[in-house]
C-alpha cells in the first residue's frame, strides 16, 4: 500500500460521491446492520477521511464513536470534520484505552490488514457481550469497469472473503453474510478522473502512463458516454 492513502488524501471524498445518494445508501445500510442507537460505543477502524464516519453520526443517534485512522493525512480530514479520531494503529488504540466496544466497523480497509486472525482476536476481546462487528469489503471479482491490468491488481488485492469469515468463526465469533449491490451509472469522463486519481488502492501498482493507455483501451472499446454497473458490497456481521 506503501503511502497511497498520504497521496489521495485530498482527492478520497470526492471519489467517492459517486452519485447524489451512494453515501447515503451505504450509510443506512451500516446504520441498520448494526442497529446503531445512543446506547452504543463504537469503533470505526481505518476510517479514512471521516467521510462515512460523519455519516454515520448525523443519520443515526450514536455519538460515541471512535475513528482509528493510521495515515496521516487522512486522519487529519477526519479531525476537521470534528470527529473523535485516534491516529495510529489499533494496537496504539488499544494501548490507551481499556474500555470495551459495542459496535466496531470496518469499512473497505480489511484487505489492508496482514494479519487479520490476530486483528479478530483483539477485537472478540474489545466487544461487548450484546456487541456486533460489520466488515464490509468487496468480491474479487469486480464489475468496475477497470482496464484488464487494474482489473487484476484489482483481484489479487481483495483476499477471498471466505477466508475472513472462516477466521472470524474460529475466534468464536457467530458470522453473518449478506452481499448488497448499488446500481450506478458514471458519465465516463467521471470514471476517467476516479482511475486518475487512484480511487482504489490498487491503482498505486499502476504508473500515470499506464493508467492513460488503460483509458485510452476503454475508451475504444467504449459505445456510451456512460459506465453503467454494480458496486456490489459483501457485508460480514459477526456476533458474539
Ligand atoms: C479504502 S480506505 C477506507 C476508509 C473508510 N473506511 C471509508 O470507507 O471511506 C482504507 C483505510 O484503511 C486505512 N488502513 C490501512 N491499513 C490499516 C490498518 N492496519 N489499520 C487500520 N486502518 C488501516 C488506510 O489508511 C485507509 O484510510
Amino acid at each position: 500500500m506503501g503511502d497511497h492513502y498520504e497521496v489521495v488524501a485530498s482527492k478520497y471524498d470526492a471519489s467517492w460521491e459517486l452519485s447524489a445518494d451512494y453515501q447515503h445508501w451505504v450509510t443506512q445500510k451500516i446504520i441498520m446492520g448494526l442497529g446503531l442507537s445512543s446506547e452504543d460505543t463504537m469503533i470505526d477502524l481505518g476510517a479514512g477521511t471521516g467521510v462515512f464516519a460523519e455519516k454515520i453520526i448525523q443519520d443515526s443517534e450514536l455519538t460515541d464513536l471512535w475513528c482509528i485512522e493510521p495515515s496521516e493525512e487522512m486522519s487529519k480530514k477526519a479531525k476537521l470534520r470534528g470527529l473523535s479520531v485516534h491516529s495510529g494503529t489499533l494496537d496504539s488504540f488499544l494501548a490507551l484505552n481499556e474500555e470495551s466496544f459495542s459496535k466496531i466497523l470496518m469499512k473497505e480497509m480489511i484487505h489492508h490488514i496482514a494479519d487479520t486472525s490476530n486483528t479478530f482476536l483483539k477485537i472478540y476481546s474489545k466487544i461487548l457481550a450484546e456487541g456486533k462487528v460489520l466488515i464490509v469489503t468487496r468480491p474479487q471479482v469486480t464489475e468496475f469497469p477497470f482496464f484488464k491490468s487494474a482489473a487484476d491488481t484489482f483481484y489479487k488485492s481483495q483476499p477471498d472473503y471466505k477466508i475472513y469469515t472462516d477466521q472470524l468463526e474460529k475466534v468464536g465469533f457467530r458470522v453473518n453474510v449478506k452481499t448488497e449491490s448499488y446500481r450506478l451509472k458514471l458519465p465516463s469522463e467521471q470514471w476517467y478522473t476516479m482511475l486518475r486519481n487512484r480511487f482504489m488502492s490498487n491503482l498505486s501498482e499502476h504508473s500515470a502512463e499506464e493508467i492513460e493507455a488503460g483509458i485510452k483501451t476503454l475508451k475504444h472499446e467504449s459505445t456510451s458516454d456512460f459506465y453503467d454497473f454494480n458496486d456490489n458490497l459483501i457485508f460480514i456481521f459477526a456476533e458474539l
